[in-house]
């Protein structure tokens, strides 16, 4: 595992870019498996600067998300899957048809998210895996419990959840109880995974993941100890209560 530390948001965002940037450039076809919520936005915006200044080039790239809100239509400004085409997508030139996100709407759940899992496979398997981490240490909605599931599914989130998102909705009780996510599984079959913080309030859920030497299932980011390409990138606050 690789642990960098930045001064600040702004640079723990170019760096992560840099590394989107570098793949990109060494295998076009790219999977990439993206987060949304507040911390990679400065990634895609400066992915987005470098499409529009410097020529970086989506066209043959692929992307899965991690998740969406369940109940939430695609076109619910709420919904994830507004969050990226408004934050990426409508600002780089990936092809519609390469972009994959979890469908909250659906009926059939179960085949639908086996279905999710078989068109990763499709296309190999993910190359990079961006994600950020909840203040309880979820990553995707795979939220503490004492089992975690491997593939994607329909989860119930946590108060801390509900919580800590209500601040993009007008109220708590506005936020879904209920997200499709992909499991722990399929995050941790990514080629290589980008874990980012940023912020006071991420400190101390950094702290608990790298000052320890445990792996358990109430931290679900601790699994990530046993994947063999692991880059974390913090800035000095959320890095603040590591030894
Ligand atoms: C979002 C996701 C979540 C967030 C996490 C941190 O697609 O999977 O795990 O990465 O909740 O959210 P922010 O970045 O808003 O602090």
């Amino acid at each position: 595992m690789q642990v960098f530390i930045e001064k600040d948001y702004s640079a723990m965002s170019k760096k992560a870019a840099q590394i989107f940037a570098n793949e990109i450039q060494q295998k076009p076809d790219l999977v990439l498996g993206l987060a949304t919520g507040s911390t990679p936005i400065g990634t895609y915006q400066e992915l987005i600067r470098m499409h529009k200044e410097e020529g970086l080039d989506f066209s043959k790239a692929v992307s899965f998300n991690l998740d969406e809100y369940y109940g939430l239509a695609s076109d619910n400004p709420q919904s994830y899957n507004y969050f990226m085409f408004e934050n990426l997508f409508n600002h780089v030139n990936i092809k519609k048809e390469n972009v994959h996100i979890p469908n909250g709407l659906v009926s059939d759940v179960e085949t639908y998210c086996k279905q999710y899992d078989e068109e990763i496979e499709k296309y190999g398997g993910i190359d990079l895996q961006l994600l950020g981490i909840g203040v309880n240490g979820h990553i995707g909605f795979n939220e503490p419990a004492e089992e975690l599931v491997l593939g994607t599914h329909l989860t119930d989130l946590t108060e801390d959840t509900i919580k800590a998102n209500s601040r993009f909705f007008d109220s708590p009780e506005e936020v879904p109880t209920k997200a499709i996510t992909m499991g722990i599984g399929s995050i941790m079959k990514a080629k290589k995974i980008l874990l980012l913080a940023s912020g006071k309030n991420k400190a101390e859920i950094m702290a608990k993941l790298l000052n320890s030497d445990v792996v358990t299932t109430k931290v679900p980011a601790s699994l990530l100890m046993l994947h063999p390409d692991v880059t974390i990138i913090m800035d000095e606050e959320a890095a603040s209560l590591c030894k």
